[in-house]
């Protein structure tokens, strides 16, 4: 068995959708009657200088809506997608939406599972931030101003040559904007927090098209809030973030028969809880059900930021468990970012969702034995698959939230080590999509129960694993809830950004 093998099992289905054209409507702005999206796209053209704006019927459109990591979000057709190249027609065109009431999605990577989170209906159209992918150095190269339509594999290979990395995404083909508006866990998260943790200075168009800054010292409740914003304050349209000098690292996969489960769990709670002892450490144990090979197999990304191979005591015991295949080794950061997107490819109906519960070793493989109650009688559905992920929030990454100023996610130190559980069913047949939709909430409720039973759970839901069912923002805690609100009614009192569709609402 070789890597293949395992990537067989994220079986990367290339579809391509077929477009309905649709017929321009001629109707008139009529004052009082709700414009039509379509509406909206046509008087937009008149008013943007420098957006593409693209109709179902052209090829780009499809090319476009093609590049979601889900399926179903691929398949939704907005009336039209709009890619504004300036930040100045990003705000023109919120300032026209917001005041005509047209409905509209934003998709900066479009990584997010759940229909409608980054893509809309023909009721609507979808705001793509691909157009706006500035990076540049700032303060001597002690920052980096990033804009949200970039991905991360475009910073890591922008700052690689000044010898400088920075706070972002473990996947490399994870977008920037996304990422930073919900959390985001890097290889850097165990010392330096989450992404957004790091994040200096935002620019973000508010609801009425204004742009500002929001940092430490100006807007500093606005700061705050966007650090899990999802889509209630505005549009960021560029992030600061402070660079690192790039490490030499030593990282890669390991790979393993599912049977390791138990073994690696304990393995993985014991490293998260030498993290105190020594930070510089990141590893996730990723168990899957793979169509292809008919079994269970465990992939486990792994990372320390400097060039030694199993530093003690962080990985002391990890070499006893024998991988079939490893592709550990001494090597740059963005490589490691490149082998973990090309071992999460899309392109599947997919549902994820999030799972936090207090550090343990036994938990985690109870918690997919469940699952395998729970999905193993829809393993034969054509691409029928399923997986956790489970991974360290150390006391030190809430503690370097804290430290950075706060964020609203409700974590606390006093809890101890966390872990946090990432949940993925696959399936290829729309028609399945009931079904396998329905499993996926049965099993959150089963894991949830079963870390609640034992005392384990923390109301914490991660933003960017969460599935739209679940109650994001409630999971922050009532105080942290009430101090988002009041600043939402600071920044956009008469609520213009509920036409933002997806994300969660206050
Ligand atoms: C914070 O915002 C103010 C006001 O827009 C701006 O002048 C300042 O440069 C910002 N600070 C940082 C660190 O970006």
């Amino acid at each position: 068995m070789h890597t293949g093998a395992y990537l067989a099992l994220f079986a990367l289905a290339t579809r391509s959708f077929a477009t309905t054209q649709q017929p321009l409507q001629t109707q008139t702005f009529d004052e009082g009657v709700r414009t039509t999206a379509l509406q909206c796209c046509n008087a937009l053209e008149d008013i943007l200088t420098s957006s593409t704006i693209l109709y179902p019927a052209s090829s780009k459109y499809s090319a476009q809506s093609s590049t979601y990591y889900s399926l179903e979000q691929a398949a939704q057709k907005p009336a039209c997608r709009i890619a504004p190249a300036t930040t100045e027609d990003l705000s023109r065109l919120i300032k026209f939406a917001t005041a005509t009431r047209c409905e509209f999605a934003v998709r900066a990577g479009g990584h997010m599972s759940w229909e409608g989170s980054s893509n809309i209906g023909p009721n609507g159209f979808t705001i793509d931030l691909g157009g706006l992918k500035e990076v540049e150095l700032k303060d001597d190269g002690k920052t980096v101003s990033i804009a949200p339509g970039l991905k991360w594999s475009e910073v890591y290979g922008f700052l690689k040559p000044h010898g400088l990395h920075t706070v972002g995404g473990r996947s490399s083909g994870v977008g920037v904007g996304g990422f930073l508006i919900g959390g985001g866990v890097s290889f850097l998260s165990t010392e330096m927090g989450l992404g957004s943790d790091n994040v200096l200075d935002y620019e973000v168009v508010l609801a009425d098209g204004s742009i500002v800054h929001a940092n430490e010292s100006e807007r500093s409740d606005l700061y705050w809030a966007l650090k899990s914003g999802s889509t209630n304050y505005g549009i960021v349209t560029r992030f600061l973030m402070p660079t690192i000098p790039r490490p030499q690292i030593w990282g890669g996969s390991l790979f393993y028969h599912g049977s390791a489960g138990p073994r690696l769990f304990k393995q993985l709670a014991t490293f998260t809880d030498r993290l105190k002892e020594d930070p510089h450490g990141m590893s996730a144990i990723s168990v899957a059900w793979s169509p292809e090979m008919k079994d269970y197999a465990i992939w486990s990304p792994n990372v320390y930021l400097a060039p030694q191979a199993y530093p003690s005591p962080l990985f002391d015991g990890l070499q006893d468990i024998e991988p079939f295949q490893s592709t550990m080794r001494v090597a740059d950061l963005g490589e490691i970012t490149d082998e973990v997107d090309m071992l999460s490819p899309g392109g599947r109906n997919s549902q994820w969702f999030s799972v936090v519960f207090k550090n343990d070793a036994e938990l985690p493989w109870d918690i997919q034995l469940k699952g395998r109650e729970i999905f193993e009688p829809y393993h034969d559905r054509p691409g029928a698959a399923w997986a956790i992920t489970v991974q360290p929030i150390n006391e030190g990454m809430i503690a370097a939230g804290h430290k950075r100023g706060g964020n609203p996610l409700g974590l606390s130190v006093e809890d101890g080590d966390q872990l946090l559980l990432l949940g993925c069913v696959f399936w290829n047949d729309p028609q399945d999509s009931a079904v396998m939709k329905a499993k996926a909430q049965e099993y959150i409720k089963a894991a949830t129960e079963l870390a609640r039973e034992r005392g384990l759970l923390n109301k914490y839901i991660y933003l960017n694993y969460a599935l739209d069912t679940q109650n994001v923002l409630e999971s922050y805690g009532a105080e942290n809830l009430k101090k988002m609100r009041e600043i939402k009614s600071k920044y956009d009192p008469d609520n213009l950004l509920e036409v933002w569709k997806g994300g969660w609402k206050l």
